[in-house]
């Protein structure tokens, strides 16, 4: 990354990691953070950092004064000084070629200790390993910052939000901020409830999106709105998940599913161009119904094969009775051919099945193809013909799971998951982004038949199946659509319900009473009711892009102060106890009292 455009300031003339050969002869003046020290027979020198990179600056006899060298020999690692010096090349056998400044370094005629660190918590390491525990640099996040991989990540978050900025103004759409203090927007997890002091028993909710206003603004005439939003969701944290957590908040007027297709693929184009990652557009499409078909999932990685396969006409034919079970009861005989998986020990292969059973299968059925023999418990009973009709290979492994889709689906995606990372089968590199369509409307509970939004309760149903409506409501496709970037879903939108009539019908089926819709959305219904343009649009996550981009495993990674999978701020110590009288204010009893 080349160095930043960086005004001088009184106290400072240029960035440590920014001079170069060019700036051989320039007298400078500094400010930085000692980031390590050397002491040699009455020469010092002192790697000083600042968030550009790192500079040497020398200490020494011949340009330095006596008090000088002492100053800086005596000053504490992770100091901040104020040095001044001119620059010069390094003696050639001084010279760092593996260090972007390591062409020159800095004859120090002055130094000032500005922030002595007298106490630094943890190291700061600047190589990256050996790290601290992770508890303990959230703990020292300000301590954690320092290092240059975190200052590269918010500095490529910096850029790609400047970008975002950038790209979606100059499409017309202006960003307009919404509330914090909200009221509940049903995305599917729980609340952060915020007590009313001024209104008793009376909550605020923190918003899960800004979903619903974003609503308005089309109703009242904006058309094109974005915001860079945080949004506050209170759910199970993974390393993809944060209780707070920005997106990209897209709404538009007078538009369809293909507008926003259009419009997210030049965005996302932009956004990976700044981290120097190509991408094609337009970007592959598959519906949900394939997704799942093919992948058990309805964000597959694209980046390698293993595509399920159904058996279950052969294995119909067999004897073999876990099989014919789960047939009998409506299932489905359905797996992946594991290229190379037949030399995987029984050990590998027992770790695999492990995963499956985690996810809700009873086993996994092996089959191997090895010296053009098709082999496992489950093939005995087959025919040659049927085992033909396996079409494997030598060396594959096929592994099956029997049973109904809901249970088969996400043993064979964490199964695939699973086999690719064991066998090494995602290409270093590769980026497969996929829009994935036609979402069902409703998510329908097997036990229940209760109805859930399978997006949220303002998406619109595909207008070829509103017959289906209430007749075979699970069957009813939804005008929803996801991002999907190498497996994670990047983001998520739709086409919104117009029509409050239908609005309302919608509501009533997902068994939200007309009260109750009322009082939750009322205020929806009735805007719906004074003019509304056809919109829709999407929400993109934020963190998610900048911590693929940065090739960051966690979004802790990106996020200047995150929380902990716990949903700690450890730094600061949230959340916390509050004293019973600010309680009493805000006119709340703890159940513990
Ligand atoms: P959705 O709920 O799909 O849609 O969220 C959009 C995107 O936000 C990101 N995301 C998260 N990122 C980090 N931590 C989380 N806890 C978290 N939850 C979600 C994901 C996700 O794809 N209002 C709709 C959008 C719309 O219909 O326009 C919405 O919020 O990347």
């Amino acid at each position: 990354m080349s160095a930043p455009e960086f005004p001088a300031t009184t106290e400072r003339t240029t960035l440590c990691g920014a001079l170069r050969a060019e700036h051989v002869g320039s007298v400078v003046k500094l400010g930085g953070w000692i980031e390590s020290s050397r002491n040699l027979g009455g020469m010092a020198f002192l790697s000083l950092r600042d968030r550009a990179g790192t500079v040497q600056v020398s200490f020494n006899p011949d340009f330095t004064p006596a008090a000088v060298i002492e100053a800086a020999s005596a000053a504490s690692l992770e100091s901040v000084v104020r040095v001044e010096g001119t620059v010069a090349l390094r003696p050639p056998n001084m010279a760092n070629p593996g260090m972007e400044t390591g062409a020159i370094e800095v004859r120090a005629t002055a130094l000032t200790v500005v922030g002595p660190a007298e106490s630094v918590a943890m190291p700061v390491v600047s190589k990256g390993s050996n790290l601290p525990a992770e508890e303990i640099r959230l703990r020292y996040r300000y301590l954690d910052l320092r290092r240059a991989p975190l200052q590269a990540n918010l500095i490529l978050r910096h850029r790609l939000m400047q970008a975002t900025r950038k790209y979606l103004d100059s499409r017309g759409f202006l960003e307009i901020e919404t509330p914090i203090l909200t009221k509940p927007t049903p995305e599917g997890a729980r609340d952060y409830l915020v007590p009313s002091r001024v209104h008793p028993s009376e909550f605020y909710a923190l918003p899960q999106s800004p979903q619903l206003y974003k609503q308005l603004l089309m109703i009242s005439g904006m058309d094109r709105y974005f915001q860079i939003a945080r949004c506050f969701r209170d759910e199970d944290l993974r390393a993809d998940r944060q209780p707070e957590f920005t997106q990209i908040d897209i709404e538009a007027s007078f538009i369809q599913a293909e507008d926003i297709y259009a419009l997210t693929e030049g965005m996302l184009q932009t956004l990976f161009a700044v981290a120097g990652v190509t991408v094609t557009t337009p970007f592959p499409r598959m519906t949900y119904a394939d997704a799942m078909e093919r992948y058990g999932c309805d964000r597959p990685d694209m980046r390698y094969g293993l595509v399920i396969r159904d058996v279950t006409s052969i294995f119909a034919r067999s004897e073999f009775g876990i099989a014919l079970s789960a047939i009998a009861a409506g299932g489905r005989v359905r797996g992946v051919v594991i290229p190379g998986g037949a030399a995987l020990s029984r050990k590998r292969v027992d770790e695999i099945e492990l995963v499956a059973k985690s996810a809700g299968a009873g086993g996994l059925i092996r089959i191997k193809c090895v010296n053009g023999v098709v082999d496992g418990a489950a093939t005995k009973t087959l025919t040659d013909e049927a085992r033909a009709e396996l079409k494997l290979v030598e060396g594959d492994l096929m592994v099956l799971v029997a049973g109904p889709d809901h249970i088969s689906n996400p043993a064979l995606d964490r199964t695939r998951q699973d086999a690719a990372r064991r066998l090494s089968l995602v290409p270093a590199g590769a980026n497969e982004l996929l829009w994935v369509t036609d979402f069902p409307m409703f998510a329908v509970d097997p036990e229940s038949g209760r109805l859930d939004a399978m997006h949220h309760p303002f998406t619109a149903p595909n207008p070829d199946d509103m017959s289906l409506l209430e007749s075979n409501p699970g069957h009813v496709r939804a005008l929803a659509y996801d991002v999907v970037l190498n497996g994670t879903e990047l983001g998520g939108g739709s086409i919104r319900i117009g029509d409050p009539a239908l609005q309302r019908r919608v509501l009533s089926l997902l068994g939200v009473d007309a009260a109750t819709a009322e009082a939750r959305f009322g205020f929806l219904l009735e805007a719906l009711s004074a003019g509304a343009p056809p919109h829709g649009g999407i929400a993109l996550g934020f963190d998610r892009i900048a911590m693929l981009l940065a090739g960051a495993p966690s979004l802790r990674d990106v996020i200047a102060f995150p929380k902990t999978t716990a949903a700690r701020a450890l730094f600061e110590g949230a959340p916390t106890a509050i004293p019973t009288d600010e309680l009493t204010a805000l006119h709340l009893k703890l159940a513990s009292d």
